[in-house]
């Protein structure tokens, strides 16, 4: 049985440290430490912890080594249209190895929806790495997010082993957690079919291209050539508001106008 909470007390916010060490295996540089946890959760933030009671199976689990999955999220202060908004930038999101792929890292998510929704919050933004394809799809087809900003080696040189030594080219990922879209994925309604204007694709390699040392010179030109395609197109009005793999693996970036009835929900 998996609870989802927000984590409480100095021994849960450090096994949020500790699962974000084993996930990326970040150096001391980038660790984000016990104390941020501490602040994002005091000044309207969110550090949500999933826990499952039976983990580890031996020994007994107790309640911090029972922490599977967490998502960390610091407030922001955006100003559109001429008004001042706050809205909560997601920065880490992370499932233990072992409890992947069984919706654990979707559930976190809407967890965090629901909770902001609950202050009044209606927008969430975080950045991913268009390379993974994994989370392109959780963030875009499962959630519903979508993307029209890509910003260029973001936070510099990282220690992430998921990174590879690429630069930290990210997409900003935009939820508008009230919108139609969201709401529709949510109730599993169908979604309305926006027309794809263009699609820019990942290959299904990536991550071995980029974890071995030989290829990663393939994986940079990917990263290269991808950067200039979703510049020129989110230059021309264009947005990510679709993700699909094909039969090989591959991803593939679903570009369009952005659709009318998110428009109006992206008010804030
Ligand atoms: C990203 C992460 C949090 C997702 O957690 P998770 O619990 O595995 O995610 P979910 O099970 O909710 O959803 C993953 C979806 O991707 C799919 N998926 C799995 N492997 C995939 C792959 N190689 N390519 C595309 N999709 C894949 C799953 O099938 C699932 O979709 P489904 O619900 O249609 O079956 C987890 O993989 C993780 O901790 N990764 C390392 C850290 C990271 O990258 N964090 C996010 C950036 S901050």
């Amino acid at each position: 049985m998996i609870e989802i909470r927000p984590c409480a007390g100095f021994d849960e916010l450090e096994a949020c440290v500790d699962l974000q060490i084993e996930t990326w295996g970040y150096d001391e540089n980038d660790i984000i430490p016990r104390k941020t946890f501490l602040l994002a959760q005091k000044i309207g933030g969110q550090v949500l912890g999933a826990f499952d009671n039976e983990f580890p199976p031996d020994p007994p689990a107790s309640r911090t080594n029972s922490l599977v999955g967490f998502a960390m999220s610091l407030p922001g202060v955006k100003t559109r249209n001429g008004k001042t908004h706050a809205y909560l930038h997601s920065h880490m999101l992370a499932v233990r190895e072992s409890h992947r792929n069984r919706g654990l890292g979707a559930q976190l998510k809407w967890e965090q929806r629901l909770e902001a929704l609950s202050r009044g919050i209606r927008h969430m933004e975080w950045t991913f790495d268009p390379l993974q394809i994994k989370n392109a799809f959780l963030n875009i087809h499962r959630l519903g997010a979508i993307a029209c900003e890509y910003r260029v080696n973001f936070y510099g040189v990282s220690s992430s082993r998921l990174q590879g030594g690429l630069p930290t080219d990210r997409l900003l990922a935009e939820w508008e957690l009230d919108s139609p879209r969201v709401e529709a994925i949510l109730a599993r309604r169908p979604a309305v079919v926006e027309k794809i204007e263009e699609s820019i694709l990942i290959p299904a390699s990536i991550d071995q291209w980029k974890a071995n040392e030989a290829s990663r010179e393939r994986a940079l030109t990917v990263q290269l050539e991808n950067r200039q395609k979703f510049q020129r197109a989110f230059s021309r009005g264009l947005a990510v508001i679709g993700f699909s793999r094909d039969k090989d693996g591959n991803g593939v970036f679903e570009l369009g106008l952005l659709p009318q009835a998110w428009s109006e929900t992206r008010k804030i």
